[in-house]
């Protein structure tokens, strides 16, 4: 495990674009499995920049996204889909049909995931997987637990993911309860994984994640096992923590 330690916010971001920017010029046709949340948003707006410069093709790459909330329509300001259309896909040569995001408007829970697993075995591998850190240790939608789900499933959301997305919608009795999420064995078969963390807020968990016990209480401590993953954090999220 790589951690890179950078100053802020917008070095993480830059760091972070220009990662995933090698990834895309050395793979011109790549899947790349995307993350949402505030912490990718400004890695984003820096490949959209370097898209603008003429120095990145989207022509050939293809996109699979973490998660979904389920109950909610695409067109909804507060999808996941509507997210990554406003911050990347629409803003790039990306072709619609090689963006994939689990479809939050289906209410048939096991016709979704299995049909969302499929289509990653199909057209995988990911050669990145792009995450963010949930407050609780979560990545994707996968919560603290007693076992690593394995594949795509409908998640239970936690009372503080609850708490912590509720920001994004009007009141909190707007934040669905259920999400359609990658599982922790999905993310695993990445052959590479990139993971960025920001703010004082995250420094507790991260610390988890980078020294406590492998646990799934702790579920971005399974990072730890993957033989190819770069974390790179600002240093509010580091604290004092170690990283090169
Ligand atoms: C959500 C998403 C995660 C994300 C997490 C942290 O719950 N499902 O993929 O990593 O929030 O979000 P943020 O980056 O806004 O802190």
């Amino acid at each position: 495990m790589k951690v890179y330690r950078v100053k802020d916010y917008d070095a993480m971001s830059r760091k972070g674009a220009a990662f995933l920017a090698a990834k895309i010029i050395l793979k011109p046709n790549a899947l790349l499995g995307l993350a949402t949340g505030s912490t990718p948003a400004g890695t984003y707006k820096r490949l959209v920049e370097m898209y603008q410069a003429g120095d990145l093709d989207f022509s050939g790459i293809r996109t699979v996204n973490l998660d979904e909330y389920r109950g909610i329509q695409q067109e909804d300001p507060n999808s996941y889909y509507y997210f990554m259309n406003e911050n990347l896909f629409s803003k790039v040569n990306i072709l619609p049909e090689n963006t994939h995001i689990p479809d939050g408007g289906d209410p048939d829970a096991q016709g979704v995931c299995r049909e969302y697993e499929d289509k990653i075995e199909r057209l995988g591998p990911i050669e990145v997987q792009l995450l963010g850190l949930g407050h609780d240790g979560h990545i994707a939608f996968n919560e603290p637990g007693d076992e690593f789900p394995d594949q795509t499933h409908c998640a239970r959301l936690d009372r503080q993911t609850i708490e912590a997305n509720k920001r994004f919608f009007p009141k909190e009795q707007d934040v669905p309860r259920q999400a359609y999420t990658m599982g922790i064995g999905t993310i695993m078969k990445a052959r590479s994984i990139l993971m960025l963390v920001s703010g004082r807020e995250k420094a507790e968990i991260l610390k988890k994640v980078l020294e406590g016990p492998v646990t799934p209480k702790v579920p971005g401590s399974i990072l730890r096992f993957h033989p190819d993953v770069t974390i790179i954090a600002d240093e509010a999220a580091l604290g004092g923590g170690q990283a090169q």
